[in-house]
């Protein structure tokens, strides 16, 4: 693990005092870390008290009391700031408020029975909040915005009026331990890159949960945006511009496939689809499922509208590959309007129903299914070709691109 210490001024008398894992590989033991992630808490000094929003994950305690430390005695702490039960972020609360022997827990009602449960705070150093409540800090004022799901029932963002900074934890966040701390130091069209990754595993099902939180966070005039996972906007119209097409979602006029091949039926059709929309001047961007990071599926369906699944039968059932991508279709809820399924079997079918199985209870349409015994020939090109025409004319006809 390694470990990078100090403090960082943000704004007058706000600092980051987090932890930047460089060496993490996974989240949640599904997400992959290409750079890490950070776990970003800040310390608040208003003119009469001080308070930390959010805290670190495990095995960083030592490193966030010394970055405290930086500033104030932690010892001196009046709030800790509890957005959000997840442990990267709520688990270190115990240390700080076992040094910090007079601060309160500053939490919503849900979050009061989760702090209880996974971390054992006691009812009376819980302090409850709502979106009424203000918590002053002398010449500084936190308020406080509910956020359900935003990524647990209990979520809550923090807003500290005066310098007009929004603490919402996970939400706007990215998975970057970088050197640099502003994600238009970073760059943002990077920044911008990992923070669609983010939200595709992360916030993606919590759509309309996200459409209703910025809602709110639009009026407030916003002059930054201090999520828990990796890096800063100070220019938050980036960052707000792109999770409105997110969240809505403002689709781009493409296709996506996702296919597996065993002996290179299921890819003679892939690739004879491809060709078909190509030649019509469709877009589509191809994953070959054997060497994709789950996560680039899970980015490219943020914004597309058309599914193709390339998935060949095997012992009867869809090859498991195509299958944990469809899974992840149906568990990220994508916003998948039209899906159809190019598929090819030795003896006996079997994928068909298993992904259809898998689908029940979405929204998504099903297109078309080209199923072939063997190899494709002249009547599933054929076929093919027609699913090219009627994949366009979907595209053609859907609303909201951006
Ligand atoms: Fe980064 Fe939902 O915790």
């Amino acid at each position: 693990m390694s470990l990078q210490k100090g403090s960082e001024e943000i704004a007058s008398k706000v600092f980051w005092v987090g932890a930047k894992d460089r060496d993490r590989k996974l989240f949640d033991g599904l997400v992959q870390l290409p750079y890490g992630t950070s776990y970003n808490a800040y310390l608040i000094l208003g003119s009469e008290k001080a308070a930390l929003i959010d805290t670190v994950n495990p095995g960083f305690e030592k490193q966030l009391l010394a970055n405290i430390s930086e500033q104030i005695d932690p010892a001196k702490l009046d709030y800790v700031v509890m957005n959000h039960a997840e442990p990267d972020h709520a688990n270190a609360a115990k240390d700080v408020l076992a040094v910090a022997k007079k601060a309160k827990l500053v939490t919503g009602a849900k979050g009061k029975e989760l702090a209880m449960i996974y971390f054992d705070i006691p009812a009376d150093r819980i302090m409850v909040v709502d979106e009424n409540s203000k918590v002053s800090l002398g010449d500084k004022t936190l308020k406080f915005i509910d956020a359900p799901w935003l990524h647990w029932p209990e979520t809550m963002f923090t807003y500290l009026e005066e310098d007009k900074i929004l603490f919402p934890c996970d939400f706007f966040g990215s998975h970057l331990a970088v050197d640099q701390f502003y994600a238009n130091e970073y760059g943002n069209e990077k920044t911008l890159d990992m923070a669609r990754l983010y939200f595709a595993e992360i916030m993606m099902p919590f759509r309309k949960a996200g459409q209703a939180a910025i809602e709110k966070v639009k009026k407030l005039g916003l002059k930054m945006i201090a999520p828990s996972h990796g890096l800063i906007w100070r220019e938050p119209k980036v960052i707000l511009d792109e999770y409105t097409n997110w969240t809505e979602p403002k689709f781009q006029k493409k296709v996506m496939i996702a296919y597996i091949s065993m002996w290179g039926s299921t890819e003679k059709m892939v690739l004879a689809l491809a060709d078909a929309l190509k030649k019509r001047g469709t877009i589509f961007h191809m994953f070959d499922l054997t060497n994709t990071e789950i996560g680039q599926v899970a980015k490219e369906l943020v914004d597309t509208p058309v599914v193709i699944l390339g998935a060949p039968t095997v012992l009867g059932t869809a090859h498991p590959v195509a299958a944990y991508a469809t899974m992840l279709i149906k568990t990220l809820r994508a916003p998948t309007v039209y899906l159809a399924v190019l598929t090819s079997h030795g003896w006996s079918g079997g994928a068909v129903r298993a992904l259809q199985n898998m689908l029940e209870g979405t929204t998504i349409k099903l297109l078309d299914i080209v199923e072939v015994k063997g190899p494709p020939k002249k009547a599933e090109f054929d076929k093919l070709d027609v699913l090219a025409e009627n994949i366009t004319e979907k595209l053609n006809s859907l609303p909201h691109y951006s």
